[in-house]
């Protein structure tokens, strides 16, 4: 009903259209109208509304149109449902509640603005309002947990190639799961999953991605560290396209994960790796430790190879370049 109604300003654009036209073309009473525009105006767009005129759309907001992300959707099941909020406080939270209430494979939160959002390692994620992609995928896959590791790494893969095609700018991955842009941190991913010891109930992958912030956006503190598409083209990008975009690379790799395993997609993560091949150091909770990183095991493991030519398996650590 949002989106015919949306449709319905599209087509009358910066003009009033009366209650009654609204009510005749949806075929609803005027206090169900009523409910959609307020609901409209809490997803951010500016909606004036004047006796005997009607409605007249004003602004769309600084907010991502739910709408607009689907019209770009090639998928049969990612994003298909869609919830979005304006300000929520981690689309991961949501995600795990809608989760365990049943929702279904392919269930996306999407918000404009997270108040607590969440990093890998317990750390805080932030952003400012209406500048970054902030979205969790609910996915119900049929696998034991030890390898959802590999969907991180699918993920990275299907956001660098969202990327690509969106604005043309080739990012590169830091295991486990940092898209970088020069170095820059540009995208984080954290999954998290619901399990038993044997079987997966569900898994949240959480994307956030720098889109549209300037350098005055970033907390002092990461400003030096991380970068923006914004900042890389020095215009503003389309988050609704750029997350249909990420949708439609990741149901294209997720499909060719559950048919043929991961030999491929671990094939495309290493292409697109900056760490692999190279002398790194792992900052583990125990240890640094530096050495060769010779690749990934099929479960996402990276191995390390020490300057004694003992090889470490790196399960979890913060890579330094
Ligand atoms: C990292 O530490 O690099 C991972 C950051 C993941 C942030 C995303 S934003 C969408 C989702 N909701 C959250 O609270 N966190 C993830």
């Amino acid at each position: 009903m949002k989106e015919k109604l949306l449709k319905i300003f599209a087509e009358h654009q910066g003009e009033f259209v009366s209650g009654e036209m609204i009510s005749q073309q949806l075929g609803c009473s005027r206090t169900a109208i009523w409910k959609h525009i307020d609901e409209l105006r809490k997803n951010g767009y500016q909606l004036e509304s004047a006796p005997r005129k009607g409605y007249r759309l004003v602004s769309k907001g600084d907010g991502i149109h739910p709408h607009e992300v689907k019209v770009g959707l090639s998928t049969t099941r990612l994003g298909q449902e869609l919830t979005y909020f304006d300000t929520t406080n981690s689309t991961q939270y949501t995600a795990h509640k809608l989760a365990q209430e049943g929702a279904t494979e392919g269930h996306v939160v999407i918000a404009n603005e997270q108040t607590a959002g969440k990093g890998r390692l317990g750390r805080d994620w932030y952003s400012r309002k209406g500048t970054s992609v902030s979205m969790s995928i609910i996915l119900r896959p049929d696998l034991p947990p030890q390898k959802t590791p590999q969907l991180t790494l699918l993920t990275a893969v299907a956001v660098v190639r969202a990327i690509k095609n969106i604005t043309g700018i080739q990012c590169d991955i830091k295991w486990p799961n940092d898209i970088l842009l020069k170095g820059r941190k540009l995208v984080g991913i954290l999954t998290e999953m619901q399990a038993d010891p044997d079987r997966v109930h569900s898994v949240i992958i959480g994307i956030g991605m720098n889109a549209n912030q300037r350098s005055d956006d970033f907390d002092p503190a990461v400003r030096e560290l991380a970068t923006s598409l914004a900042i890389e083209k020095d215009e503003s990008v389309d988050r609704a396209q750029v997350i249909s975009a990420v949708l439609n690379e990741f149901e294209q790799l997720y499909d060719l994960y559950l048919k043929e395993g991961f030999t491929t997609i671990r094939s495309l993560w290493e292409a697109y790796s900056l760490s692999i091949g190279t002398y790194i150091y792992a900052r583990t909770m125990r240890e640094v430790i530096y050495g060769y990183a010779k690749g990934i095991t099929n479960d996402g493991v990276l191995l390390l190879e020490d300057e004694q030519g003992q090889e470490h398996k790196i399960y979890s650590a913060d890579i330094e370049i």
